[in-house]
C-alpha cells in the first residue's frame, strides 16, 4: 500500500506531537504491510502545499493526523483543505484527532467534522482514530514517552488490517469518554495546586521571562 499521510499541526515538524505519533503509526504500518510506502507532508511548512496537493490528487489512500487546537481543527489546515479540488470517490481518507486533555468526549465534535469531510472532497471516509492525553511529548524525554507512543504502533497495524480507523479496535484506543468523579476530584486539586507551578517550569524552559500572569495587551 502506498498512504499519504499530512500532519495538519501548525507546529514545525521537528517539534509537533503529531509527527513523533505519526512515526509510531508507520512503524506499526510496516509490520503488517512489509512493502508499505509513505510520504509525509506538513501543513506548518508552507512550502509543501503544492506537493502535498499533487500527491492528494494522484493517491488513493491518505491519512491526515491533526492535533485538537481550541476544540477544533487547526485553521492553517483547514485553509490548505479549501486549495483541494473534488475528487471523483476512489480515495480514502482516515483521520488521527489526538489533543491534550485525556477524555475522548473533547474530541467528539471535531470528529463529527471528520465525518463529513471526505464526501466534501470527493472522497470515502475511512474512520478517524481518537486519542487524548498527548500535551507532553514535547516536553518529556524519550523513557517518559516511550510507554504512550508505542501503544500508536499496534494502530499502525490496525489500520493496515482494517483500511482504515472504522474498526472496534480503533474505538477501543480513545480510552475513557469522560473521567468517573473520583479522577475529576483529584484533577481538580492537581490544577489548583501542582499544575500551576508545572506550566510556569515549561514556560521558563521555552524561553517565557515573564509571569504567566502577564497581560501585555491591558
Ligand atoms: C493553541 C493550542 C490550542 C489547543 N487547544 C486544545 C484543546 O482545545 N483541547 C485539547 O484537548 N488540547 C488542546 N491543545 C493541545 C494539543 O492538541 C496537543 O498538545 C497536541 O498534542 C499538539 O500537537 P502538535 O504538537 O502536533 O501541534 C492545544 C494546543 C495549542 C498549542
Amino acid at each position: 500500500m502506498h498512504v499519504i499521510i499530512i500532519n495538519g499541526s501548525p507546529r514545525v515538524q521537528n517539534l509537533s506531537n503529531t509527527d513523533k505519533i505519526i512515526s509510531r503509526l508507520v512503524k506499526g504500518m510496516k509490520t503488517e504491510d512489509k512493502g508499505l510506502t509513505t510520504e509525509l507532508y506538513s501543513i506548518s511548512d508552507r512550502k509543501q502545499w503544492e506537493e502535498a496537493r499533487g500527491a492528494f490528487n494522484k493517491n488513493t489512500e491518505i491519512l491526515i493526523a491533526i492535533p485538537l487546537y481550541v476544540e477544533c481543527i487547526p485553521g492553517l489546515l483547514l485553509e490548505f483543505l479549501d486549495t483541494l479540488e473534488k475528487k471523483n470517490g476512489d480515495t480514502r481518507i482516515s483521520f488521527v484527532l489526538q489533543s491534550g486533555f485525556a477524555e475522548a468526549s473533547q474530541l467528539r465534535c471535531g470528529e463529527e467534522y471528520l465525518k463529513k469531510l471526505p464526501g466534501l472532497l470527493g472522497c470515502t471516509y475511512g474512520g478517524t482514530l481518537i486519542k487524548g492525553d498527548n500535551f507532553s511529548y514535547r516536553f518529556l524525554g524519550e523513557e517518559q514517552t516511550e510507554k504512550p507512543l508505542s501503544a500508536y504502533e499496534a494502530m499502525g497495524a490496525s489500520y493496515i488490517r482494517n483500511k482504515g480507523f472504522d474498526s472496534d479496535e480503533a474505538r477501543a484506543f480513545s480510552g475513557p469518554e469522560y473521567f468517573g468523579a473520583g479522577m475529576r476530584i483529584f484533577l481538580g486539586i492537581i490544577f489548583a495546586t501542582a499544575a500551576p507551578l508545572g506550566f510556569k517550569m515549561m514556560a521558563k524552559g521555552l524561553g517565557c521571562t515573564k509571569s504567566l500572569k502577564d497581560r501585555p495587551y491591558l
